[in-house]
């Protein structure tokens, strides 16, 4: 049987997404917009499929407006939602997607009951703890990207720093998607050799530094909106491993229940995604310092959940 994920929301993260998912090959994509955004969606979705015979991928690309069309998902990506403006934090966008999120789930939900839901939303902490409450899902079947995309930059600094193949590098970065994040050199490694033991504390704090702002980055060069190549790739990467069953360990928004002396609040921690979702929680070996860092970015989480 085939698989199928809709996309909420087809601006550039979901469109993205789109794209990326179909030429993965491995299921069927449905785009949707509100109704105001019923053509362009559909034109998205055309496009996409058009890509098709030069590209090389099968499932069938369709967009629009009705949640009819997304009838038994497995997976439902959330990334609907206003994006930051230059200045903005994340966490300003926390009543208005707030709302949208419970518009988009409510939906989805009653079409793709046995779904796993994905939200890129930001603010991705809190809206993932939203969408968990609205569906009334076990824990384990929603989860927030943003750790493999913290990842993802923190990477591409490292690669950029040694002049090194991304390939040998395996970053990790936990927290919340946010300032607070918490990006650990000692669990980031190039050919398996901790950074710690390659680059001087400074430059390695530069890049803790860019990797935490990384979005903010983004969102100053563009001017208008905010990242959505790499938050699409990092988004497709969880589908890819849930689909595919693969048991991959990636950083990702989870609900933690005592684990790093965190309860109740999602946060980026290690999880093993496979054909379940969240199968497994991992707990790091962290220093106080790092388990301290960890524990103030869910604090910040806790204060948010609170306030919505
Ligand atoms: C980012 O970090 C959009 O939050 C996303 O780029």
């Amino acid at each position: 049987m085939k698989n199928k994920v809709t996309v909420i929301g087809a601006g550039n993260v979901g469109a993205t997404c789109g794209l990326l998912l179909a030429m993965r090959n491995l299921c069927d994509v449905v785009l949707i917009d509100i109704p105001a955004m019923e053509n362009p969606t559909k034109g998205k979705a055309l496009d996409i499929a058009q890509a098709a015979a030069t590209l090389g991928f099968e499932g069938r690309v369709t967009g629009g407006s009705d949640y009819a069309m997304s009838e038994g998902s497995d997976i439902v990506v959330l990334t609907a939602g206003l994006a930051r403006k230059p200045g903005m934090d994340r966490l300003d966008l926390l009543r208005k997607n707030a709302d949208i999120v419970k518009d988009c789930v409510e939906n989805a939900v009653k079409h793709s009951p046995d779904c796993k839901i994905i939200v890129v939303t930001n603010p991705i902490d809190v809206m993932v703890y939203h969408a968990w409450k609205i569906c009334g899902f076990p824990a384990e079947r929603v989860f927030g990207q943003a750790g493999v995309l913290d990842s993802s930059r923190y990477a591409t600094f490292v690669s950029m720093e040694m002049n090194t193949s991304i390939r040998e590098i395996s970053a990790m970065v936990l927290g919340g998607h946010g300032d607070s994040m918490v990006p650990l050199p000692r669990f980031t490694t190039v050919a398996g050799v901790p950074i710690t033991e390659l680059l001087p504390a400074e430059r390695i704090a530069a890049m803790n530094e860019r990797t935490a702002k990384g979005g903010g980055e983004i969102v100053q060069l563009l001017g208008t909106g905010s990242a959505y190549y790499a938050p699409a790739a990092s988004t497709v990467k969880m589908v890819a491993a849930v689909l595919q069953d693969t048991k991959a360990i990636l950083p990702c928004s989870t609900l933690l229940s005592g684990q790093y002396g965190i309860s109740d609040v999602f946060v980026g921690v290690p999880v093993k995604l496979g054909a379940r979702g969240v199968e497994e929680i991992l707990e790091l070996p962290l220093k106080p310092d790092e388990l301290s860092a960890l524990q103030k970015s869910a604090a910040i989480y806790v204060k948010s959940i609170a306030e919505l």
